[in-house]
């Protein structure tokens, strides 16, 4: 993306128009000034007049400036019963604000996505990641010299304890790297006892040169990390990390300099990488980030804090959708298997993986991005031909009722995996690819959450549907059948070797 008409367009696009209007965005100059203040949310401050239908009463709820009710304000509204007050359902959370945020925002409508203010189209095109990454933790982009502390400084924490590599090498050579990622993250909360809460005392984050040494550690290790997941499998050693090298740059010569020290990786194939992490770097309360803040709110060292993270960001509904809409595009094969596979997801027999987002009911902006990154990383590295199938797969399914009514569009994760393969990575890895910049917005999370003083430890409410009250049986008392319906462990079949190791003597 370049020139004066595509970076209007993306400030036009983030000043509220959608995607329909966007080929006269980009002959339109933003100069409604009022445009760049932000709406009121939620339709600002107010009041809110409730009437339990129950009871009769009537209730004045306070709305805040941030469209927001208090859900303790609910506590009040009673009806007898157990007398517990009103509470709101919200499973998976689909309408319930958790916490105060300034670090990115997100219109799911409109496919709007700006880090501290900056849409993400302008970082991708014209920062690095080591800037987005100060920009995301500390929210404003760096001076000269404070960029340059910062590089110095992450890159200078690159190195990884022999302890850890030790714990990485006694893992089986096919470990799946998200695995030996979430491994090496729990080593490294072994290994500086200094920033420990548990060890070295509760306020220990209260100092900011803990937090700044954790952060700079952990973004600064994570590439180190991940390049000893990669070699776990392929049986050789990552080189040391260059200090001199860019983040992605670097990250890529650790993985295939081996003992040329003057290697060096491609410089348009850093530089897509740099992009891929920099759309990955922060995504506000997704799954993994949430669990970041759920995990930080215990006050638990910040490693733990990012392997928890980390460890959500695996599930394939989450950051593991990449990896799986590989295997899904691979499973599909060719373009004529498309209109079968859409059918089966139509009825429910399939996911769609790469489609769809809770938030996003609009073309998530980094798979645009990413397809045009796709193109570069081809050009280079070869024309994918899976492409063909992804492409042939976004247009049925966007041309399709199904998807149209329900608002499903590619998600990061649909192109990402492409590109990442074209790169050489293989699909158990592109997880990792989106663990390695995510790191930045988790700490920035955890970092926000340590100052804000109505952060309390995260403890929801539940809806007992359980028995209510039972008398304990002795074993002999209890019926010997149960009903049908009653849960019980089920068959758990025995591995043919222990058939072998039991049928033998002496057992
Ligand atoms: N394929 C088929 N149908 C889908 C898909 C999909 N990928 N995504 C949503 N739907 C359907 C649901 O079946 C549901 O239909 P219904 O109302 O008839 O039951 C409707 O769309 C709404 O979907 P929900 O599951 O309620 O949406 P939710 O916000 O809970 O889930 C999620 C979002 C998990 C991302 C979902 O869209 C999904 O599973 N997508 C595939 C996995 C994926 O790509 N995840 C990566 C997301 S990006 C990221 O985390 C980095």
């Amino acid at each position: 993306m370049t020139g004066a008409h595509t970076r209007l367009d993306v400030l036009r696009r983030h000043l509220g128009a959608g995607e329909e209007d966007e080929d006269q965005s980009l002959r339109q100059e933003p100069t409604n000034a009022q445009a760049l203040t932000r709406p009121t949310p939620g339709g600002g401050p107010g009041s809110l007049t409730v009437v339990d239908n129950r009871t009769g009463k009537r209730y004045e709820i306070a709305i805040s400036e941030h469209g927001t009710i208090n859900a303790t304000d609910l506590k009040q509204i009673k009806a007898g019963g157990d007398g517990v007050g009103l509470r709101t359902y919200d499973n998976g959370y689909v309408n319930t604000t958790a916490c105060k945020s300034a670090i990115s925002y997100i219109d799911g409508d409109a496919g709007v996505l700006r880090y501290r203010g900056y849409p993400i189209e302008q970082l991708a095109e014209r920062s690095s990641f080591l800037e987005v990454s100060y920009l995301v933790v500390y929210g404003s982009l760096p001076t000269t010299s404070q960029l340059q502390r910062w590089t110095d400084a992450v890159m200078r924490h690159s190195a990884l304890p022999v302890a850890v590599e030790q714990t990485i090498a006694a893992l089986p050579h096919d470990a799946h790297p998200m695995g030996t990622i979430l491994t090496g993250l729990c080593a490294l909360s072994t290994l500086h006892p200094e920033q420990n809460p548990a060890l070295s005392g509760q306020n220990i984050y209260q100092s900011r040169e803990v937090q700044d040494k954790q952060i700079v550690r952990l973004i600064g290790k994570i590439p180190t990390l991940a390049a000893l997941a990669y070699h776990r499998a392929s049986g050789r050693k990552p080189a040391q990390p260059n200090q001199n090298l860019g983040y992605a740059e670097n990250f890529l010569y650790m993985l295939d300099a081996g003992s040329h020290p003057s290697y060096r990786p491609n410089p348009r194939l850093a530089r897509a990488l740099d992009i891929l992490f920099i759309l990955h770097a922060e995504h506000e309360l997704n799954c993994s980030t949430s669990a970041a803040r759920h995990l930080a709110s215990s006050g638990v060292d910040v490693y733990t804090v990012v392997a928890g993270a980390v460890g959500a960001l695996y599930g394939p509904l989450h950051g593991g959708a990449n990896e799986a809409v590989l295997r899904m595009l691979q499973r599909i094969g060719s373009v004529e298997n498309v209109g079968p596979f859409l059918e089966g997801v139509k009825n429910r027999k399939e996911r769609m993986f790469g489609f769809g987002h809770r938030i996003y009911k609009n073309y998530d902006p980094r798979a645009k991005i990413i397809r045009q990154v796709a193109e570069e990383v081809f050009q280079i590295a070869g024309r994918d031909p899976l492409i063909d199938v992804a492409l042939a797969l976004e247009a049925a399914a966007r041309s399709d009722d199904y998807f149209v009514k329900r608002k499903l569009y590619p998600n990061v994760d649909f192109f990402s995996g492409l590109v990442y393969r074209a790169m050489g990575f293989p699909p158990q890895f592109f997880t990792v690819l989106f663990a390695i910049p995510r790191i930045a917005g988790y700490l920035a999370h955890w970092r926000e959450s340590l100052t804000d003083p109505d952060t309390k430890i995260v403890r929801p409410q539940q809806d007992y549907r359980g028995e209510w009250l039972r008398g304990y049986q002795g074993l002999e008392e209890r019926p010997q059948q149960m009903p049908p319906s009653t849960d019980e462990l089920g068959p758990v079949p025995p591995s043919n070797a222990y058939v072998r190791r039991i049928s033998g003597q002496n057992w």
